[in-house]
């Protein structure tokens, strides 16, 4: 059974499955028997589930995906980007992998300044100096190298078949090209596909014939098809003529790598996500301590009192995320100091049910001291083995440069960096020492790849793109399965909120909360910023009857399948 989210094909009829769920649960999402794939796009989608039905594993058909989403996904999904990927394997075992972008050698820390000391924010944002080395590839080599069971260039060929024999693009994507043309015209002295002076229609077919060759070397020369050779040498050219700093050095230098992951608990769930670069796993395990110290469940979905006490959670989260996190090869991250039972006990001991506690009278914690547009997937297949891969380019089409002859954008997360501590970046964040640039280091990041187990099984694949709301919309869909008993859909749909602390305000997502729960709300002294989506989350349940639910976000045109 399936549900098709895009507009593009409204004309299909969605179809909701039933199944064995408690009856005050209204809507299921895809359900599958033993495998299920949930991506930002039904060709990826597609992608990712011809490699599962030809006998490959989830780390294969996560391959697939990834690099399908590169072709059909621009925005966000990539090869000039990076990313995390949190894996559960079918006997339990537990692995992240770290293949986030890297500042180049020739970075430093107040690159982004001027001569006065002020932050010039579009040099992080549009263009060449915003791109940090590239992860993405690097990553899927060393899923493969580890994971694999189907050779490497069958996991290729379909992005290089998309690319080479075209796709049509959704209304949404769309939307989102017209809405950058100034910003493509900016940053590339040539014409890439996506420059189009009649602008972009639902439906329109795009071929996309030099990212087909560059993913011809990815597939034949694996990791080296895109750190070595051409395509390397592509982008150095790419970056000498728009006087970016990533050079062929930075490019063979990078590496991805495996860390351990982050483990909490939540309510009898074990809660594995990812460690630094990441803020998310941090974050979200935090929250959720909080959540579990306010009993916040107890209180009725997005109602005065769960919000208000989401807002305080979040707020001295966002805080401590603030000080205290950044690439721990580089900064001395209290990652057990920051989790660790007692600090979040004092921490969210302070919080009132009748009090709001103004952001400025937050700071972030002493601890003991001895670090729009991104995309997510989730994968299980029919052995049991899950994958949870949120991966990006910062912003849309990232720093908007496609790289001439090779035929993909780069990213722009050098924004992700701390420009100078206390001056936000493009997501409103804040950092300070702990996350300011230096050469080779990983900039922070909110994305939060995650996996929930129950009873020592696989419970759910979880995960979403979003800047800084992506580690509170993770935090909420767990708690919309695990405290509001919400099926995979139910809690995806769900409207979300957000606070980061600064600045001191609550994001609701239009229709959020009722008008007249939001009128208390300001009444106590709350601020609200209200915007269309918050989250696309990309998730998996696992079922009581052992059958899959895929959660597709309707916010985009998101697409589960399962069999
Ligand atoms: N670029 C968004 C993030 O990594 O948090």
């Amino acid at each position: 059974m399936q549900i098709l989210k895009s507009s593009l094909f409204l004309s299909l009829i969605i179809v909701f499955g039933s199944c064995s769920e408690p009856s005050n649960r209204t809507k299921t999402g895809a359900i599958g028997d033993s495998a299920m794939v949930v991506s930002a796009h039904p060709l990826a989608t597609k992608a990712g589930l011809f490699i599962l039905k030809n006998g490959g594993n989830a780390y294969d058909a996560a391959i697939a995906t990834q690099f399908a989403l590169a072709v059909v996904y621009p925005r966000a999904g990539n090869i000039g980007g990076g990313g995390f990927a949190v894996i559960r394997e079918s006997d339990g075992a537990i692995a992240t992998l770290d293949f986030r972008e890297k500042a180049p050698l020739a970075a430093y820390k107040t690159m982004f300044q001027n001569d006065s000391g002020l932050v010039i924010s579009e040099l992080s944002t549009l263009g060449h100096l915003g791109a940090g080395v590239p992860g993405s590839v690097a990553g899927m080599w060393q899923i493969h190298q580890k994971y694999g069971s189907m050779p490497w260039r069958e996991l290729v060929q379909p992005a290089i078949n998309l690319a080479f024999e075209g796709h049509r693009i959704t209304a949404d994507e769309a939307d989102a090209l017209n809405e950058k043309q100034d910003d493509f015209k900016e940053a590339n002295d040539w014409t890439p596909w996506v420059i189009n002076d009649d602008g972009w229609h639902e439906g329109a077919y795009v071929r996309q014939l030099q990212l087909a060759a560059t993913l011809s070397f990815v597939r034949d020369s694996g990791r080296d098809g895109f750190y070595k050779g051409i395509v390397a040498k592509q982008i150095a050219d790419e970056m000498e003529r728009g006087d970016g700093i990533i050079t062929l050095e930075d490019l063979e230098n990078y590496e991805a790598i495996w860390k351990e992951p982050l483990v909490g608990t939540y309510k009898g769930h074990k809660v594995i996500s990812m460690p630094p670069t990441s803020s998310g796993g941090i974050a979200l395990l935090q929250l959720l301590q909080g959540a579990e110290q306010v009993n916040l469940g107890d209180h009725p979905h997005n109602s005065t009192n769960a919000v208000h006490l989401m807002a305080e959670i979040e707020k001295r989260v966002f805080a401590d995320r603030a000080k205290h996190l950044g690439d721990p090869d580089f900064y001395q991250v209290p990652v057990a100091e920051i989790l660790s039972t007692q600090y979040n006990s004092d921490r969210f001991d302070e919080i009132n049910i009748t009090e709001i506690t103004p952001s400025s009278q937050i700071k972030g914690g002493d601890v003991p001291y001895e670090s729009d547009q991104t995309t997510h997937f989730s994968i299980v297949d029919s052995y049991g083995n899950a994958i949870s891969i949120t991966t990006t380019l910062n912003l849309n089409y990232g720093c908007k440069v496609w790289v001439k002859g090779a035929g993909f954008v780069l990213n722009n997360e050098m924004d992700d960096f701390s420009a100078k501590p206390g001056v936000p970046n493009f997501f409103g964040l804040v950092g300070a020492e702990a996350n300011a640039i230096a050469p080779g280091k990983r900039m922070l990041s909110s994305m939060t790849p995650t996996i929930l187990e129950k009873d020592g099984k696989l419970k759910a694949v979880l995960g979403s793109p979003g800047g800084a709301t992506i580690i509170t919309s993770v935090f909420q869909t767990v708690i919309n399965l695990v405290d509001y008993d919400m099926s995979m859909q139910e809690a995806v749909e769900a409207k979300k909120i957000h606070h980061q602390w600064l600045p001191d305000q609550i994001k609701m997502e239009t229709g959020a909360i009722r008008p007249e729960t939001k009128t208390e709300l300001e009444q106590q002294g709350y601020k609200f910023q209200e915007v269309d989506k918050i989250g696309r989350n990309d998730c998996i349940l696992i079922l009581p009857d052992g059958k899959l639910e895929g959660g597709a976000d309707p916010r985009g045109d998101d697409y589960a399948e399962g069999y």
